[in-house]
């Protein structure tokens, strides 16, 4: 194994460090790469590992079970932690240093006084069902954009910093959000956006698909189908008829709908137009949220 596990913001900024000074002193070109996840590591989370790894000279890829993001005590105990797994998983891609703080070295004064806010953009989708939750997300995004920047300087080719953080369009809320932080708040680091990993039969790759029994994830294929029906009617410029969708959706045994939304690609605020009975002009995204069984799962799709 070449990857090296490391549990406090001191080591891992010093071994970065170091690693860059070694790329240097080898006549390669200095840039880091960032993939934050809460572990329970899919082939969702390699793809952008592996990413991070084909850009990038340094590659930390963090595993923290981020307690401001949950509403629920009882969702944050039963997150899976698969520590070892996730270790070999980051080694096959080529990362160099796993970055796996407690909860203490995250947050040594208990929770945080002063956090990041999402402001409007986190009260809705998402953020209706999980108040709170985005503010949480923000926030810990926000220290580890921090903690994992190197003591080292980064060259800045053109002009970008050489400090890219990576993050899946399956939280297509999350990505808007932590990009519109980046911006607002003059974060020097580059978001890299990567596509939806679904497995072979459509569903979108999660650390909650194990909880998923045989019948409860069949069940759930019913979400990338809707929104597959959504994006063909979108190609065809049909009128998107989200109700017959959405009706697809409760049709599915024990699949509970909590939205199905037709929004802005940029903004994520709903559509003026819906295009629920005029035809399909433009670009948008669908995103979609159920809760199957007791497993909550999110997905979306680009329209247009
Ligand atoms: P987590 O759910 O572990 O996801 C880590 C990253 O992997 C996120 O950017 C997420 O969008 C991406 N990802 C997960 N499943 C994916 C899939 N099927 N296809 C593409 N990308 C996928 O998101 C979080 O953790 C946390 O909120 C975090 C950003 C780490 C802050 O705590």
């Amino acid at each position: 194994m070449s990857i090296a596990l490391v549990t406090t913001i001191a080591e891992l900024r010093a071994r970065t460090s170091e690693k860059l000074r070694e790329v240097e002193a080898s006549g390669g070109s200095k840039s880091l790469g960032l993939v934050p996840t809460m572990g329970a590591l899919h082939h969702g989370h390699a793809t952008l590992a592996r990413r991070a790894v084909a850009e990038n000279s340094v590659v930390v890829a963090s595993v923290f079970v981020n307690p401001l993001q949950f509403g629920d005590a009882q969702d944050l105990a039963r997150y899976p932690r698969t520590t070892d797994a996730d270790l070999a998983l980051l080694d096959e891609a080529g990362v160099d240093f796993m970055f796996a703080p407690s909860v203490e070295e995250m947050y040594p004064d208990g929770e945080p006084s002063i956090r990041v806010t999402a402001g409007t953009m986190g009260e809705i989708h998402e953020g209706a069902s999980r108040p709170g939750h985005f503010d949480g997300a923000l926030t810990v995004v926000s220290k580890l954009l921090h903690v994992a920047l190197p003591n080292e300087g980064l060259a800045a080719p053109g002009g970008r910093p050489a400090y890219r953080a990576y993050f899946g369009q399956k939280d297509a809320q999350q990505l808007t959000l932590v990009r519109r932080m980046v911006a607002d708040l003059n974060f020097p680091v580059e978001i890299v956006p990567v596509s939806i990993v679904r497995d072979p039969d459509g569903l979108a790759t999660s650390s909650r698909n194990r909880f998923l029994s045989e019948q409860e994830r069949t069940a759930a294929l019913v979400l990338s189908r809707a929104l597959g029906l959504l994006a063909s009617r979108a190609q065809a410029h049909e009128p998107l008829d989200i109700a017959s969708a959405e009706a697809l959706v409760r049709s599915a045994p024990g699949v509970e709908l909590d939205y199905l939304e037709v929004v802005d690609p940029q903004t994520l605020a709903p559509r003026a137009e819906n295009c629920q009975d005029t035809p399909f002009t433009g670009e948008a995204i669908a995103l979609i949220a159920a809760k199957v069984g007791s497993v909550r799962l999110i997905d979306n799709m680009r329209l247009g």
